[in-house]
């Protein structure tokens, strides 16, 4: 199979040291990639959003199958795109259509896509620009803490949760009337605010059937104790023991069931991940969002924990036998710590030269921004440089094992968190 995996992060990074091991794969090609992909496949220039380069790469190239891993191609319609031509029509896209993309594209339609399918969520109202008032006065009606949420896609940025009310009030203006998120703000999502505690799970689906995938949890926030602001993570941890057979089922039968049936109902073409963010309320589901993809960094941990060839898998859906897959799954526990450039999320530098990947060898190291120089030195590239996955037989083995790995690499200002998983013991 010839393979197309588009994305540069180290979600990429993993899927395609996965998708690299397959006996099935004659070429695997990713784009844009970053300097560890290139080890491993080769890496294209082509813009994620430019879909006529795209189409045109995977002809030229004759691709069987391209796997998106960020939203943004498939929120603007790659899937719709390859779909509608009769050249590139035959590529399997693993991948849904910019409808169903919209489930994580907007707040409003997973809200609503979830209200017509009796899926647990938060109580919500959304509210545009000529609706500041009713906004306001839905708020007045809330407890504390408050959650705003940019209807759009706004980079990880678009939910505001604020303790005080005329806080709230004046973010939601800002919102509505102010542009502070841009064309993703001018729509707003006001919800209830969820007490618990968060767990990422992960499907793939036909459109018909699904496969369970190993939940992660997320490390969101810069420092230790979940202090400062958000990041796009921090670190991944998976199992997650809270997660235990019984509330597994409840988020099967609450959740995952009729999510794919309410794809299915409504005639959303899908052949994809979904990411569910939920949260354990008191042991019941509730389901934050939708993601269209695979998150970043749990796929560091999942992924290594997958045993059948993903290759495998596609093929089965791609003839929607999806259900004759059988699960296989690693026992041990994976821990995933990012190291990420001094400053980020705020300001940081890019370009220093990475260290001492070479002497690792007890550790998966997933490049996440990363790029090569004339000199072939690895250098950063991005706030989150690298995911340092490892396997253990406890917690402690697989955290410990990790954070000695991270001790040989260097890069100036390098900073990473000291308590994943130091919650779940
Ligand atoms: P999202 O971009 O939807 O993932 O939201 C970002 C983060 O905000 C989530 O990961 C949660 O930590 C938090 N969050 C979002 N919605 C709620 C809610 N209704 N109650 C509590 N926390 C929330
Ligand atoms: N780790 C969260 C995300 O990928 O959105």
């Amino acid at each position: 199979m010839k393979v197309l995996l588009l994305g540069s992060g180290g979600r990429e990074h993993a899927l395609a040291w996965k998708i690299n091991q397959s006996p099935h794969l004659e070429q695997l090609y990713i784009a844009p990639g970053n300097a560890g992909t290139m080890q491993i496949g080769t890496n294209v220039n082509l813009g994620l959003t430019d879909f006529s380069a795209i189409k045109k790469f995977a002809l030229d190239m004759k691709i069987d199958l391209i796997l998106v891993g960020p939203e943004q191609p498939l929120v603007d319609g790659l899937y719709d795109s390859l779909k509608s031509e009769d050249a590139t029509q035959s590529i399997f896209v693993v991948g849904m259509s910019k409808e169903a993309a919209q489930l994580e594209g907007s707040k409003e339609y997973a809200k609503a896509f979830m209200m017509r399918h009796n899926i647990p969520t938060a109580g919500y109202q959304s509210f545009d620009s000529s609706q500041l008032s009713q906004g306001e006065q839905f708020l007045e009606n809330l407890q504390a803490p408050f959650v705003l949420k940019a209807d759009g896609l706004a980079a990880g940025k678009g939910v505001l949760i604020m303790d005080n009310l005329d806080e709230a009030k004046k973010s939601l203006r800002e919102m509505l009337l102010e542009n502070k998120f841009g064309e993703a703000g001018q729509k707003v999502v006001i919800e209830e605010f969820l007490h618990g505690i968060e767990l990422s799970v992960f499907i793939l689906t036909d459109g018909n059937d699904y496969l369970i995938l190993p939940e992660a949890k997320d490390y969101k926030r810069i420092g230790d104790g979940d202090l400062g602001p958000n990041t796009g993570g921090m670190g991944s941890i998976s199992p997650v023991p809270f997660a235990d057979a019984e509330f597994m089922k409840k988020v099967e039968d609450q959740i995952i069931a009729p999510t794919v049936s309410g794809l299915k109902s409504e005639n959303l073409s899908y052949q994809g991940f979904v990411f569910i963010g939920l949260m354990n309320v008191g042991g019941n589901p509730f389901v934050i969002e939708y993601n269209v993809r695979l998150g970043d960094p749990e796929t560091e941990s999942v992924i290594p924990r997958i045993k059948n060839d993903l290759l495998a898998i596609f093929s089965k859906m791609k003839e929607g036998k999806l259900k004759e897959v059988k699960m296989e799954i690693d026992n041990r526990i994976a821990a995933t710590i990012m190291m990420v450039s001094g400053g980020y999320p705020d300001k940081y530098d890019k370009g220093k030269i990475i260290r001492g990947l070479e002497n690792n060898n007890s550790s998966l190291i997933f490049h996440a921004a990363t790029k090569m120089n004339e000199n072939g030195d690895t250098l950063t590239d991005g706030g989150r440089v690298l995911a340092v996955t490892s396997l253990g037989n406890t917690l402690h083995e697989a955290t410990q094992q990790s954070y000695k790995s991270i001790q040989d690499i260097q890069f100036e200002k390098a900073y990473f968190r000291k308590d994943i998983g130091k919650d779940l013991v």
